[in-house]
């Protein structure tokens, strides 16, 4: 197994990897991670599909990245994620477009907003950071197995440490909202749904993955206010570069070391293992990627989605 680290970069795990003919979707693809995600997959020859909820940042995310002179191509496609409408219009539009996909990697994502509700009235973090890629997945399915080999990236968080998700209450309705609960809640539910897709397509040749970046200044920082800022940039902190937090997800989507492996958790591009102890956040906790819990995700994200799949 090749061997890379902390400090990789996305440049270096892709070196000598080939994905001309391929087809890769980023959401988030605007800012940060998704922007780099994107840039690297496109370097290798992809065809990288841009998601976004912005048109206008889009285009210039776009733009930027075919401005450089990549091998590959850049095209965009918008899709809100609080909202399932959108999600489904996104997804019929790119199923119309593109018959296979090989890649998907589901790296748009928000933390600790202030308590709000998705148009469907999913508490905001666990609406936009689950529920609409849960949809979103299961609706481009049919291409992702067309794909196959195929593979899906969810973008889950060390951050999941903070709190397993409550089926019982997965939008705050009877527990009071803390928004750093609801932020780790969110990013388990992303690790659990690694873990329930590949149980569901691996024998269709897709196979999933979730992904710790690292602490990277981007702007998911957007909603901390001075206390969490203050908390979160303490001295002993140790912050990647862009292009070393995409590389995690990179190294997923195309590692061939990964390529029969699934439902693992992965950070510093390698294959993680539990957690040494409660307090650690390296490594994964028990609850991210607990196989009955994932099932049991499942039909909740089924049932408040009101769609069952069945592939
Ligand atoms: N940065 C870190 O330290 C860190 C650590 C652990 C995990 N992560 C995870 O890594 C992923 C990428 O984070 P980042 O640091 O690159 O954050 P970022 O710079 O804030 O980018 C987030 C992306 O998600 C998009 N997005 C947000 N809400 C959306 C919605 N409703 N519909 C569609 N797209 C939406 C944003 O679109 P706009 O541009 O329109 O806002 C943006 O493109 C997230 O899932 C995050 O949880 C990051």
């Amino acid at each position: 197994m090749a061997s890379f680290g902390p400090n990789s970069t996305t440049s270096e795990v892709i070196e000598g990897i080939s994905l001309a003919g391929k087809t890769a979707v980023v959401t988030g693809a605007t800012a940060g991670l998704g922007i780099e995600t994107s840039r690297a997959l496109a370097s290798a020859g992809a065809r990288v599909v841009m998601v976004g909820r912005n048109q206008e940042k889009l285009r210039e995310a776009a733009g930027q990245l075919r401005g450089i002179g990549l091998a590959g191509s850049l095209e965009t496609a918008l899709m809100d994620l609080t909202d399932l409408d959108s999600v489904r219009t996104a997804a019929q539009d790119l199923l119309a477009k593109y018959s296979t996909i090989n890649i998907l990697v589901n790296n748009a994502g928000i933390m600790v907003c202030p308590l709000g509700h998705t148009k469907q009235g999913f508490e905001m973090q666990f609406g936009t950071n689950h529920m609409g890629h849960f949809l979103f997945t299961c609706l481009l399915a049919p291409a992702l197995i067309a794909g196959a080999p195929a593979r899906v990236v969810s973008l889950s968080s060390s951050g999941h440490h903070i709190a397993d998700i409550d089926l019982d209450d997965p939008n705050f309705e009877v527990t009071e909202y803390e928004k750093w609960r609801a932020y780790g809640a969110s990013k388990t539910a992303n690790a659990l749904f690694a873990v329930g897709l590949d149980a569901r397509l691996k024998s269709k040749g897709v196979r999933s993955y979730a992904v710790h970046p690292g602490v990277i200044q981007t702007d998911l920082g957007r909603h901390m206010d001075d206390e969490d800022k203050a908390r979160f940039n303490n001295p002993g902190r140790v912050f990647k570069t862009i292009p070393q937090g995409a590389a995690t997800s990179v190294w997923a989507a195309t590692a061939p070391d990964l390529a029969d492996k699934g439902a693992i958790y992965l950070e510093d591009c390698r294959i993680a293992g539990p957690a040494e102890s409660p307090e650690s956040r390296a490594g994964y906790a028990a609850h991210a990627l607990d196989p009955e819990k994932a099932d049991r995700l499942w039909q909740v994200s089924e049932a408040l989605a009101g769609e069952k799949f069945c592939w």
